[in-house]
């Protein structure tokens, strides 16, 4: 994981690069650093922990260096300390280098080094990529990087600076995304082409194997052979706004109180009532094409997993197309196999997660045609995919996705719908449905409306350690998502299950130590699922029941209920997830937890 940037130009290169490094601490926060150079030194600061303890000793640093290197860290190889910190320099501080990725052969390189006399220092894998560059180092920083990338493995991009080449920082790649925006008289380097935003939105991607030397006033690219390439620069096309918190005391709350804007932003533009469908002008699939499908394939992790396993269900039982959700990460390693027919759709908040990137690569070299759902412009996953539907969430900075998960799954409801519409769905039921997608962002602001409830309820559950979190049907995918919530957030153990799948097993661990959230808002399933409830409370688990409004049968059996407007059970996620969010959050606050940037997380995951 891990954010990398360089700037080279005529500002104070120290306060560029803390004020990027900001802005990519969602790609990792245990540790950061920055290396300058001036007059033919480099200098450096590094510092356990977030940028701002980074920005508290970056004084020692000089105020006339004009070049810089910057990183903020997500620790794979070491753990989190000053040491492991980046940059990373070679034995005689000839170069300094900070990388995103895993070196994955940096055992058998780090030893081949070593019986060559070198000594580390670190226990990374990137500083063997700095010790690797200066060995090779004869005069020519290029040829060094030619004959580093022949023995290099892995997905990594690198930025480094050398005393010999004032001015410049060289930048080179592998799997792994890479940027460089070029301003007047300066030039900015980063795994996220969005931050240079400020300052200029012409950027030139750098791909595979390639070399790229930022100057201040140009860009020279060149292949793994050295031979030059000539690429125009591209124009970004989203601008990154400033966000703040506003009036809440975190972003996820503030997020999390988005989500009626969110989902407007997500629907709005993307039906036609007048036919009961939806419609997306960005999707280049024509309507034969899409009548063409065959079978859905869903790629995705964690949360948009989630997104991605309730769509399972809608596009089977609305549009009634076979349909399969794979955590990206597994599917890559089972040699898949892509029968004629299949759409396959990869979800995605942020674009840049390395292991659905990965499988993406993998389908598309098997001839799939990928359909992105992400909130990203200009991310990896938009650029590598056939077409793209955007969320229009706006950026979402908690650590937790809340307002993407929701838009997510209303984007693939829509998307539901229209191939529902081209199939057998009448124009009445897909007006029926329709009407329900567009109550849902005035439902959401209802549940925001019970917040402090739920926060009165979060101070009596909050000492509970185990949780149990129960769904069927479309209840069982929004328990997965409300679990996570709550372990991510909160550091609390939630078991997420099927309800049906209690009684072979995890039954046994129901006490009265245990709660159990049920998600009640599936009407078709509710009287099993009330039973399921009640082999629960034979146990003595205390429950929390998050209900819609109009159930009955929860008296005697709920210890406490929170109350959502009724919707469709296929779009019923999406009231319950919001109550389930607010739950998660609340109990973090009684916790004391970094609610948004938890504990070893990061919001890109960007290795694989
Ligand atoms: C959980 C969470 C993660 C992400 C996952 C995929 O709240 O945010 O589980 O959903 O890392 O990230 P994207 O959607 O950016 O691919």
């Amino acid at each position: 994981m891990c954010g990398i940037y360089g700037y080279t130009g005529y500002r104070n290169a120290v306060k560029i690069a803390i004020e990027g490094l900001k802005k990519l601490e969602y790609r990792g926060y245990d540790s950061a650093g920055i290396a300058v150079l001036e007059d033919g030194t480099i200098t450096f600061a590094k510092q356990r922990g977030k940028v701002a303890e980074l920005e508290a000793v970056s004084n020692t640093l000089s105020n006339d260096a004009r070049v810089a290197i910057a990183h903020t860290r997500w620790a794979t190889h070491g753990k989190p300390s000053e040491i492991n910190a980046h940059p990373h320099l070679d034995t005689g501080n000839t170069l300094a280098l900070v990388h995103n990725g895993i070196i994955e052969n940096h055992n058998e390189l780090r030893s081949m080094l070593q019986q060559k006399g070198v000594k580390f220092v670190s226990d990374t894998d990137t500083e063997v990529v700095a010790h690797l560059v200066s060995h090779f180092y004869s005069g020519n920083l290029l040829e060094a990087i030619r004959e580093s990338l022949k023995l290099l493995r892995g997905a990594f991009s690198i930025a480094l600076i050398h005393r010999d080449m004032p001015g410049q920082i060289v930048a080179f790649a592998h799997q792994a995304p890479l940027a460089v925006g070029l301003g007047k008289d300066e030039a900015f380097v980063s795994s996220d082409p969005n931050i240079f935003s400020p300052y200029t939105r012409e950027v030139l991607y750098i791909g595979n194997g390639e070399i790229v030397v930022a100057h201040k006033d140009k860009i020279e690219l060149f292949n793994a052979n050295l031979e030059r390439i000539d690429r125009k620069l591209e124009t970004l096309t989203s601008i990154s706004s400033d966000v703040s918190k506003g009036d809440f005391a975190h972003y996820t709350l503030k997020e999390i109180f988005e989500q009626p804007t969110s989902l407007l932003a997500a629907i709005n533009g993307h039906f036609i009532n007048e036919y009961g469908t939806a419609n997306f002008q960005g999707l280049t699939l024509s309507s034969s094409d899409l009548l063409s499908v065959q079978r859905i394939l869903i790629l995705a992790c964690g949360t948009s997993w989630h997104a991605g396993f309730l769509a399972t269900y809608l596009l089977e039982d609305l549009a009634r197309i076979p349909t399969q959700v794979e955590i990206s990460s597994e599917y890559r390693y089972k040699n898949p196999v892509v029968v004629p027919g299949t759409l396959v759709i990869a979800i995605s908040q942020s674009g840049e997660t390395a292991d659905t990137i990965a499988a993406v690569r993998e389908l598309k070299a098997k001839g799939a045609w990928i359909l992105a759902i992400c909130n990203v412009e200009s991310s990896t996953l938009t650029r590598e995919a056939d077409n793209t539907l955007y969320l229009h969430a706006g950026p979402e900075i908690g650590v937790c996705s809340t307002k993407a998960f929701t838009s997510q799954f209303v984007v693939l409801a829509l998307f539901a719908l229209q191939m529902a519409r081209m199939r057998h769905l009448s124009k009445i039921e897909g007006q029926e449905f329709l009407n329900a997608i567009n109550a849902l962002p005035n439902q959401v602001a209802k549940v925001l409306d019970i917040a402090p409830g739920i926060a009165q309820l979060a101070k009596k559950y909050a000492h509970f350690d185990n949780f149990f979190f129960l769904g069927r049907r479309y209840m069982y995918p929004t328990a997965m998502e409300g679990a996570l919530k709550l372990k991510e957030i909160s550091y609390i153990n939630a078991n997420a299950y099927a309800a049906g799948e209690m009684k072979h097993g995890p039954i046994a661990l129901i006490s009265d130590n245990c709660p159990t959230v049920a998600f009640c808002a599936n009407k078709q399933t509710y009287e099993k699922f009330i039973s399921n409830l009640m082999e629960v409370k034979a146990r003595s688990g205390p429950i929390l029941a998050i209900a819609e409004e109009g159930c009955e049968g929860l008296e005697g059996i709920a210890d406490d209920v929170i109350i959502v407007p009724k919707t469709l059970d296929e779009l019923a996620a999406i009231p319950s997830s919001v109550a389930a969010q607010l739950f998660a959050y609340y109990i973090a606050l009684c916790r004391g937890a970094d609610i948004d940037q938890p504990r070893n997380l990061a919001k890109s995951v960007t290795v694989e």
